[in-house]
């Protein structure tokens, strides 16, 4: 009970049989009897943290039978506020959502050359619920509602079919597809420069940058995988909005210290990072997802919690699997391995060597001790960076003070000037909040 209520992340502070001091001089207090009078008011009041949803009048009602009430106040944590700054902060806006959409539709015309019906649509970041401004753009072409390809009857009673010249396999035939369009976009597409064709990846695309929106673009086809994955994390996402703002936190975390990086390489992906998350929650006691009772009750101890979890997980022996919601004994000898839900032979991080698993295993020991000095040390109650004035979540997203961690971060490209805008941001809301309470 007392873990759960340590939880809440608002707290409800309960001032039970103040009595004021007197000693006061034509209203004007002395230094000396205000500080008694504020240490009579502390040593009569009780802190008691409880469920944000609280019925106040129901506990004040409770309360009052052990004593009278004078005053009551209720705060609310500060590093609550912290992640869903961070969450807005990041988050994509409506006008680029649609922005997204509206590339897509370009595509759609292009490939339409081609696939008179086919349609192009968003799949990842851009529509999962976890997308950050500045994430690519994935699309796949969708073959399927071509009527012909499905062969159904029209109203006509007349069957359209399109011929496919005879290939090998599907992949093949998929390395074609993205071959012709990847040609066409790079000859005639407005804006597309910088056109790329990966046939060879697991999952042949096309990447390309569109230039009037600004968005890194990757075209796949056939990739009913995918859109799965993405359905299940949108899913996972609606379930609870915290759910999505520990993804959010665990993300900009990740990128701030060079976990996950926007090029492709041994880097732990947002994918494979987002499913950790998913698989921490699965694994809590009682577990927080699909029973998320308790996810009400749960604010920033959540993340306090993945990094622990993550410190110690036993990543040389065991492999991580959201299906089941249990580790299970790695089937191969990859550094981190995350079982495809969809595809239970496949490694979703394959990629990952082992130095930039034990980057993020440093990591979560690192800021898990951060988080672990806000509860015992600081006055207020946060993590706190004494020599840059800045807590919380914050202080999490600053340099790295672990030696390898250091070099590499100096090596890589600093996502300096967004974390330091960021940081000012955290500031400002929470000095706006201040204000205003
Ligand atoms: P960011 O682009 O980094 O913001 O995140 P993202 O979720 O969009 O990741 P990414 O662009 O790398 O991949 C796009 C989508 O492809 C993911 O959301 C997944 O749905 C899917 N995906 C990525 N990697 C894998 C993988 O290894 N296996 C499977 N099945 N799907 C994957
Ligand atoms: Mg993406």
């Amino acid at each position: 009970m007392l873990e759960k209520i340590s939880l809440q992340g608002k707290f409800f502070n309960c001032c039970i049989s103040v009595s004021l001091s007197s000693g006061e001089k034509n209203g004007c207090k002395s230094l000396h009897s205000l500080l008694v009078e504020r240490q009579r008011q502390a040593e009569k009041s009780v802190l008691i943290s409880c469920q944000s949803k609280t019925n106040e009048k129901k506990l004040l009602k409770y309360l009052s039978r052990h004593g009278d009430i004078k005053r009551h106040f209720f705060y609310e944590s500060y590093l609550d506020r912290q992640i869903t700054s961070l969450t807005e902060f990041y988050q994509l806006t409506e006008e680029n959502i649609r922005l997204r959409f509206l590339v897509c539709s370009l595509l759609k015309d292009i490939a339409a050359a081609y696939f008179p019906e086919c349609t192009v649509k968003p799949f990842g970041s851009s529509v999962n619920g976890f997308g950050k401004l500045g994430c690519d753009l994935d699309m796949f072409l969708d073959l399927d509602s071509i009527s012909g390809w499905t062969t159904e009857l029209t109203k006509s009673g007349l069957l359209l079919e399109y011929q496919m010249k005879p290939a090998n396999s599907e992949r093949a035939v998929t390395q074609s597809i993205l071959s012709v369009i990847g040609e066409c976009l790079d000859q005639f597409g407005p804006g597309c420069v910088g056109v790329h064709k990966i046939l060879n990846a697991r999952c042949p695309l096309v990447r390309f940058s569109h230039q009037p929106s600004g968005f890194q673009c990757d075209l796949t086809a056939n990739n009913r995988v995918a859109m799965k994955s993405t359905e299940l994390l949108y899913v996972y996402g609606k379930l609870d909005p915290r759910v999505q703002s520990l993804v959010c936190t665990v993300r900009c975390w990740a990128r701030a210290h060079g976990i996950t990086s926007s090029i492709s390489g041994a880097w732990i992906t947002n994918f494979s990072l987002t499913i950790m998350v998913l698989f921490f929650l699965q694994k809590r006691n009682p577990p927080i997802i699909p029973t998320l009772d308790h996810l009400q009750d749960l604010a920033e101890e959540l993340l306090c919690e993945f990094f622990e979890f993550y410190a110690t997980f036993p990543f040389n022996r065991m492999s991580i699997n959201i299906r089941k919601g249990q580790e299970q004994n790695k089937p191969e000898v990859s550094p981190l391995h995350i079982q495809n839900p969809f595809e239970s032979s496949l490694n979703i991080s394959q990629n990952v060597n082992t130095t930039q698993l034990k980057n993020f295993v440093t990591l979560c020991q690192e800021s898990s001790w951060l988080l672990y000095q806000s509860k015992t040390m600081s006055p207020k109650g946060v993590a706190v960076d004494s020599t840059t004035t800045t807590w919380g979540i914050a202080t999490l997203l600053l340099p790295s003070r672990v030696p390898g961690i250091k070099g590499h971060r100096k090596r890589r490209e600093p996502a300096s000037e967004r974390i330091k805008s960021l940081l000012e941001s955290l500031k400002y809301k929470t000095q706006q909040k201040k204000t205003k309470d």
